[in-house]
């Protein structure tokens, strides 16, 4: 039995984390605010607020074999590791793709070159790879070896708020036609949410030590477009629209209103998704078919309601009248 710290929990991926380490019998301890949701049955919420110098007082005096943050703010880590560091078996630190300097070269390993770290405690949206960028730094200053750094590219399924990977299973769950990108061999990453939870374990047990790219196979936009289809259980009309006329028409790519998720055009972002996770999988992670990451997506977006605003893809009326041009 594992003696965990989960610093956050109460959101997506901290929260399946939690759960999967309650259901293999570790002793979970959350700390958060509590705005962002529950914790899972079973595991314990120390709510403090991060920004606060004195929030880590509670759990401080304990001796935690593994320290999970999800922190995206380089004062909230450092201020974690000052406190808790010292005590702590194993650190795991998740981070993103977004460190990178350069996303062009595909199959870039995680040698590849860092974006110049955030000089403040606080980094904005705008700011996020900088950011972690910097609680990397605080992360490997003060724990070595005893902290992964766990990259994560795209998360899908269950739980995602984010709208982007449901864009695609729940617009084929919909009437159609549908307008695609013409970009089919375009290469993606999607890596499962109870993927990534489970691994983030392994890497507390294992105390793996130094960065891994964390990232779901690498699977062309045509197959993944294929896939929802067939989770949906889609027969109709699908409508592929060339790159250029979908950027003249101001389609956003990536995420965002008015956008095509997922698409990623361009030479600056041809090694984005497609970065090489052999070191991950090599200690370990186990990825799912993607059919079960877009069916538990499907299953969110039916839940939300397929026909709510989203804070990514196209809406009904954009993609009619982009289809009618
Ligand atoms: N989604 C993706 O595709 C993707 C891709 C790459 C990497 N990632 C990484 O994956 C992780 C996602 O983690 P997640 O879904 O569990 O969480 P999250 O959505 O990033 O939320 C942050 C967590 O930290 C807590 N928190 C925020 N500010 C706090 C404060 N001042 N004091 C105390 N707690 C605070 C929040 O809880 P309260 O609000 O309740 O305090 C929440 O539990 C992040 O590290 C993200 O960078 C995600």
């Amino acid at each position: 039995m594992t003696k965990l710290l989960i610093l956050g929990g109460t959101a997506w991926l901290g929260g399946e984390v939690a759960r999967q380490a309650i259901e293999r019998g570790d002793e979970v301890t959350c700390l958060a605010r509590g705005g962002a949701g529950a914790v899972p049955d079973g595991a314990r919420l120390i709510k403090a607020d991060r920004d606060r110098p004195d929030a880590y007082a509670p759990v401080a005096e304990t001796d935690w074999d593994v320290v999970l943050d999800v922190s995206r703010q380089p004062g909230h880590v450092r201020g974690a590791v000052r406190a808790l560091g010292p005590r702590a078996g194993h650190w795991v630190f998740v981070s993103t793709a977004s460190v990178y300097a350069d996303n062009s070269r595909p199959g870039m390993d995680e040698s590849d070159e860092l974006l110049p770290a955030h000089p403040g405690d606080t980094a904005a949206a705008a700011e996020y790879g900088e950011g972690k960028v910097a609680c990397e730094q605080a992360c490997l200053e003060s724990l070595g070896d005893r902290v992964t750094l766990a990259r994560s590219g795209l998360i899908g399924g269950r739980g995602d708020f984010s709208d982007r990977f449901g864009y695609w299973p729940a617009r084929f769950a919909a009437d159609g036609p549908v307008l695609v990108p013409d970009a089919l061999d375009q290469p993606t990453q999607t890596i499962d949410v109870r993927d990534i939870a489970a691994w983030l374990l392994l890497a507390g047990d294992e105390r793996l030590a130094g960065p891994y790219n964390v990232f779901g196979e690498q699977i062309s936009l045509g197959d993944v477009l294929a896939a929802a289809r067939e989770v949906a259980g889609y027969r109709g009309e699908v409508v592929p629209v060339a790159e250029d006329r979908l950027r003249a028409e101001g389609v956003a790519p990536w995420s965002g209103p008015k956008s095509l998720p997922l698409w990623l055009p361009g030479p600056e972002y041809a090694g984005f998704m497609s970065r090489n996770a052999d070191r991950a999988v090599a200690a370990g992670l186990v990825r799912r078919p993607l059919a079960e990451t877009l069916e538990q997506a499907l299953l969110e977006e039916r839940e939300r309601g397929l026909d709510r605003e989203r804070k990514a893809g196209l809406s009904p009326v954009e993609e009619r009248d982009l289809l009618a041009l």
